[in-house]
């Protein structure tokens, strides 16, 4: 008699509850290549209803946690080939640093929801524990696990655009409108609460998708930044719009745009980038359209599922072309390369967004807020 060997990877969440915005897409993503089985975690700070949550999505509460303590206490007496091995952290901003550590501590491999962390100080203490504990470590710029966003960056390292001279970035949404016109709505929204959401709210939250976009497609650094904010209201602590200049030399440079209050605007990241030879045009709401413009040729659209993509891409691609993929698959398409990563298996350079990403960005965010505070002026990112 055969007994069926269950090899996929235990995975345990903290946050992402049944009141979270981002906890399904996790879930969905975890499951979408079956590398991953969910074991239990934490998903609210309230015991009853993390329970009553796994009760509703038919998960076994024997692995429900009340806290953090008790859930790396209990995990650690398991057999180790029972025991979670991976985290996914889903809270809000401010609970990602004393998590993420307190994993990496305990040797367990960290899936962390950006921001890595609120300060760039705690970012590179991340780091320098991970050096130590050699586990897997990533941070969900989810973006970047579309089929076309990982054409684009194929495409650009092999030249086809040649020398990059302008990047142009946009993050839009409207959502906020709704919510910081009213000075006690404002106040019950975590991302609006520094305390909670880290120095930043657009910038932290959105804007920081579009610059790791920029980094992650085009391979170049940002060297340095200028921002203009706008926090709207004086009693209003955090940004809710802002416009940021970027330098990457002399000739090579962007702007970021990313906004909270463009009334009407839903996820509307836009990406644009410019080369000597050619340029790329996607949109994160169509996302399986690549915009390809060669100087002097008609433009061409890319889609997903075709030979002529690249391999990383392909992979993506779990149906023949013409099925629409979205925001779950790109989430799925890096849990599925961390789930290499923890197997020890070959992977994709760029197939999930790591630690280096989740630092870049925290201090992108830190110095945004710095240029802006000190009257928008041009600031150096740390290399
Ligand atoms: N990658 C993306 O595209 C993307 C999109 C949305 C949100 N996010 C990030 O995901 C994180 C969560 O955002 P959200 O919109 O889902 O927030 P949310 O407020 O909707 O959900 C937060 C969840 O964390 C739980 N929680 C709070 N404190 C906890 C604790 N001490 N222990 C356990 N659980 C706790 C809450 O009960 C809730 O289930 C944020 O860091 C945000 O920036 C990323």
């Amino acid at each position: 008699m055969f007994k069926k060997m269950n090899s996929k990877i235990k995975l345990g969440i903290l946050g992402g509850g049944g009141d979270s915005l981002i906890g399904i897409l996790h879930r969905v993503a975890s499951s979408m290549f079956d590398q991953y089985e969910i074991v239990g975690g934490v998903f609210n700070p309230e015991l009853k209803e993390s329970i009553s949550f796994a009760e509703e999505i038919g998960l076994a509460t024997d692995r429900v946690y009340e806290n953090l303590d008790d859930l790396i206490e209990k995990e650690k007496e398991l057999p180790e080939k029972e025991r979670m091995q991976v985290l996914s952290v889903l809270t809000p901003n401010f609970l990602h640093f004393p998590m993420a550590k307190q994993l990496l501590e305990n040797g367990f491999h960290v899936i962390c929801e950006k921001p890595l962390t609120t300060t760039y100080e705690e970012a590179k203490i991340l780091e320098e524990i991970s050096n130590r504990s050699k586990t897997v470590f990533a941070v969900t710029y989810t973006y970047t696990g579309y089929p076309m966003v990982r054409q684009m960056k194929e495409m650009i390292a092999a030249g086809e655009l040649g020398e990059i001279h302008k990047v142009d970035v946009q993050y839009y949404q409207g959502w906020i409108n709704e919510i910081i016109h009213d000075k006690e709505k404002r106040a019950t929204v975590w991302r609006l609460n520094p305390e909670k959401a880290g120095i930043s709210s657009c910038v932290g939250d959105i804007g920081t998708h579009a610059f790791n976009m920029v980094e992650f497609l085009t391979n170049l650094e940002v060297k340095e930044i200028l921002a203009d904010l706008n926090y709207l209201y004086k009693d209003n602590r955090m940004d809710i719009d802002g416009t940021i200049l970027l330098r990457f030399s002399d000739y090579v440079k962007g702007v970021i745009r990313s906004s909270q209050v463009a009334t009407g605007e839903e996820n509307n990241l836009t990406v644009k980038i410019y080369g000597e030879k050619a340029g790329f045009k996607w949109e994160q709401e169509n996302p399986n359209y690549l915009y390809f413009m060669r100087e002097g040729k008609p433009m061409e659209v890319l889609k997903p599922g075709h030979s002529y993509n690249s391999a990383i891409s392909l992979e993506g691609t779990k149906l023949p072309p013409g099925h629409p993929e979205g925001i779950f698959d790109s989430m799925g398409n890096i849990y599925n390369g961390v789930a290499k990563a923890i197997k020890k298996q070959d992977y994709h350079p760029g197939e999930f967004p790591g630690l280096k990403d989740g630092i870049r960005g925290v201090n992108f965010i830190e110095k945004t807020v710095e240029s802006h505070k000190n009257g928008n002026i041009w600031v150096n990112l740390e290399s």
